[in-house]
């Protein structure tokens, strides 16, 4: 591998890196050690220079701090160590600059450093995505009573999002919060329901159903069974948000004794495989719900709209079928998405097949990326 600083780095390679430091200390200002690691990083050609390394496309800040967060958690005596809250706790942070512990904490580990960076892409399972998960898992299945319901994640990552029944979700509005899955979870999710949605499901007797089957797909699914594949994932996630990483690992933690099943693949040409698992592990009769969170931007449009197709065919088959998805704007074909641009940038869409009988696509609402908050609706009734 090369050596990204005892060789002579490219140096508008290097300008073009530094520049994105410069950029995410800016917009994440708010971020008191990652914006000022960050504003450092930008003038320090030595510590940038590891991003280099990286494989094409991925050269970004995120990877670089999740590679040096990897570190700390894996070794929480160095001296960058102790500014991280993921770390020390929150309570035990330290206070004052933080760049000179982490400059020699990087200089000292270019090496595991730069491997981590050469062989790693940044990765993301946001447990409190379950905020609007559940609201539409609640909604998929208003109308579908007793039928036992099989869900089918479609990117899932670790696949923590599959636990959501497992886990309790808050919906808080200034009219009172209602609780969506197991309010004794040690996994605590919440968001602000600013349209009373909660309420709503509540009112039509909507619950988020017992799952009884659970598959995802993923091209590179994380093992929670692997300390080192799930301190990546940790690694990813941004230590300075309050209750991120203790969500994550209380989730991990749950989840790990009966692990939710990814199978490996492209979403597409597995989907079918990870509704038949699902099926059996449900039984024959149960609703499927096929859901997608953040993955299908990652998806070109010819093979999103393979992707519906595939549902359409499969519909023939499956006589309560939904497809949830929590995307970006424009990323799912049939969805008729408002012309206006939509706050939050996560567009909550639902599209239902009742015994082969395809009902309009509904936008059910909008939503923060990460589930701090949720405006939706209930979809019109199938009848
Ligand atoms: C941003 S993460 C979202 C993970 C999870 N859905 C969540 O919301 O926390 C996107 C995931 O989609 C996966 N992915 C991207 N393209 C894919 C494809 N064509 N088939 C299957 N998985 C894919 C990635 O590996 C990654 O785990």
């Amino acid at each position: 591998m090369p050596d990204p600083v005892r060789s002579s780095p490219d140096p508008i390679r290097l300008a073009r890196i530094q520049r994105r430091f410069s950029e995410f200390a800016t917009e994440y200002a708010a971020l008191p050690l990652y914006s000022t690691v960050c504003r450092h990083v930008a003038h320090d050609d030595e510590t940038a220079s590891l991003l280099l390394a990286a494989r094409p496309g991925q050269a970004r800040p995120v990877l670089w701090l999740a590679a040096l967060h990897h570190l700390v958690l894996r070794n929480p005596d160095l001296p960058a160590a102790r500014w991280y809250p993921s770390v020390t706790g929150a309570a035990s942070v330290a206070t004052g600059d933080p760049w000179p512990d982490v400059r020699l904490t990087v200089l000292d580990h270019v090496d595991e450093l730069t491997r981590l960076i050469a062989t790693h892409g940044t990765q993301t399972n946001e447990v409190n995505r379950a905020v609007y998960v559940a609201v539409g898992l609640a909604a998929a299945t208003v109308d579908s009573g007793d039928v036992p319901l099989a869900i089918v994640e479609l990117g899932a990552s670790a696949g923590l999002l599959l636990g959501v029944d497992q886990y309790a979700v808050e919906l808080s509005s200034p009219t009172g919060s209602a609780l969506l899955g197991d309010g004794g979870s040690a996994v605590r999710c919440s968001g602000e329901d600013r349209s009373g949605v909660g309420a709503l499901l509540t009112a039509a007797g909507a619950a988020l159903p017992a799952v009884r089957g659970r598959v995802g797909v993923d091209l590179e699914p994380v093992d929670l069974a692997s300390v080192d594949e799930v301190r990546w994932l940790e690694a990813c996630l941004w230590p300075e948000v309050p209750g991120r990483i203790e969500r994550f690992r209380a989730a991990a933690d749950l989840l790990r004794p009966d692990p939710p099943t990814v199978l490996r693949g492209d979403m597409v040409d597995r989907l079918t495989d990870a509704v038949t698992l699902a099926r059996t592990d449900a039984g024959g009769g149960a609703h499927v719900v096929v859901l997608s969170s953040w993955a299908m931007t990652y998806l070109p449009a010819p093979r999103r709209r393979d992707l519906a197709a595939v549902l359409d065919e499969l519909a023939g088959t499956v006589s309560h079928l939904s497809w949830l998805t929590a995307e970006p704007r424009g990323c799912v074909p049939g969805l008729d998405e408002p012309e206006v641009a939509l706050e939050g940038n996560t567009v909550l869409g639902l599209q239902r097949w009742r015994h082969g009988h395809a009902l309009p696509p509904t936008v059910l609402g909008t939503c923060h990326p990460h589930g701090a908050w949720i405006d939706a609706s209930l979809p019109p009734s199938p009848s």
